[in-house]
């Protein structure tokens, strides 16, 4: 039976490398797909998300979310990375723009469809969830899971110092998701950071004969020269694409419980996630935390998954 699942989104090139992952691969049933603002504007977020879905035309069409303004502006610009687009400049035409349902009711009404069989996979800022859990409490102990990417919890942020780039974008929202019941898992950069697209992984990728290949090889060399020209690195990290192969191939990660907090008022430090790794924690534990991966099949689920996707 396939896993019912969300895609929260901010896309985003990576965001985007995910959803080819996802909407092809026969062990997931993408219910929805529903955009936040992050790295790009709420309304350029909610376009890519369908201009991403026309462009891959998946053997079943999900529901899309469109992403409302964050009760803050977004901090940061996230396009130094993703283009003034969000898509590395690729200017994606959509078709025509359909009926527009905000995120959180369309997470909200796919919860309530499927009590405890859906699972969201929160792959940006997590305005949407928190908005969702907030105005309706109840759903909290309605939702299978909620498997989370960003934060750090020994490594240095990647948007500041201290802070990864979506809790960054909301800490509010994020300390919200945090603070509530519902099962969680993070997938931090400590992690994510150790996967790096390089050029020859980018060669073995599916040709642009392929919707697949086509959308990634417009999307990804953008990418690539970005990743050069602001950090100096040859290659790119696809933090989405690890985090949602911790909800496909659990088995490949070793997940920890933890104790962790989210700072929302620190000058320096805002958007940080707070560990208590103290000798006797006082704080209690709150959500699984993936501490270690077998990185050779990750990046292998990750290649063969985007062959799947274009054979599809
Ligand atoms: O810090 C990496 C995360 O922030 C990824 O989800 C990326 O797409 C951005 O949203
Ligand atoms: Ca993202």
């Amino acid at each position: 039976m396939p896993k019912k699942v969300i895609l929260d989104v901010d896309p985003g090139i990576d965001d985007a490398m995910a959803l080819c992952l996802a909407l092809f691969n026969p062990e997931l049933d993408v219910v929805a797909v529903t955009a936040v603002g992050g790295n790009c504007p709420p309304d350029q977020a909610t376009r890519n998300v369908q201009a991403i879905i026309e462009q891959l035309d998946p053997p079943r069409w999900p529901r899309i979310g469109a992403a409302s303004p964050p009760d803050h502006a977004l901090p940061v610009d996230g396009r130094y990375l993703h283009g003034s687009d969000g898509l590395g400049g690729a200017n994606l035409q959509v078709a025509e723009l359909r009926s527009r349902h905000p995120s959180e009711k369309v997470i909200s009404d796919a919860i309530r469809a499927t009590p405890n069989a859906v699972t969201i996979i929160a792959l940006g800022p997590l305005t949407n969830l928190a908005r969702v859990f907030l105005r309706d409490p109840e759903l909290t102990s309605m939702v299978g899971e909620v498997i989370m990417v960003g934060g750090t919890v020994s490594g240095p942020g990647n948007i500041t110092p201290a802070a990864e780039f979506n809790m960054y974008c909301d800490p509010e929202s994020a300390r919200t998701v945090f603070r509530s019941p519902l099962t969680k898992t993070l997938v931090p950069l400590d992690l994510t950071n150790q996967i790096v697209l390089s050029y020859d992984l980018f060669n073995k990728l599916p040709d642009e004969s392929t919707r697949v290949g086509k959308l990634l090889h417009t999307i990804l060399p953008p990418a690539f020269r970005a990743y050069r020209q602001r950090f100096g690195q040859e290659g790119i990290h696809v933090h989405d694409s690890v985090a949602l192969m911790a909800a496909i191939h659990p088995t490949l990660f070793t997940i920890e419980g933890m104790a962790a907090d989210v700072e929302t008022a620190g000058e320096l430090t805002s958007g940080a996630t707070v560990f208590d790794r103290r000798r006797v924690p006082a704080w209690r534990h709150n959500l699984g935390v993936a501490i270690a991966m077998d990185r050779e099949k990750v990046v292998d689920a990750i290649i063969q998954g985007l062959h799947q996707a274009a054979k599809r």
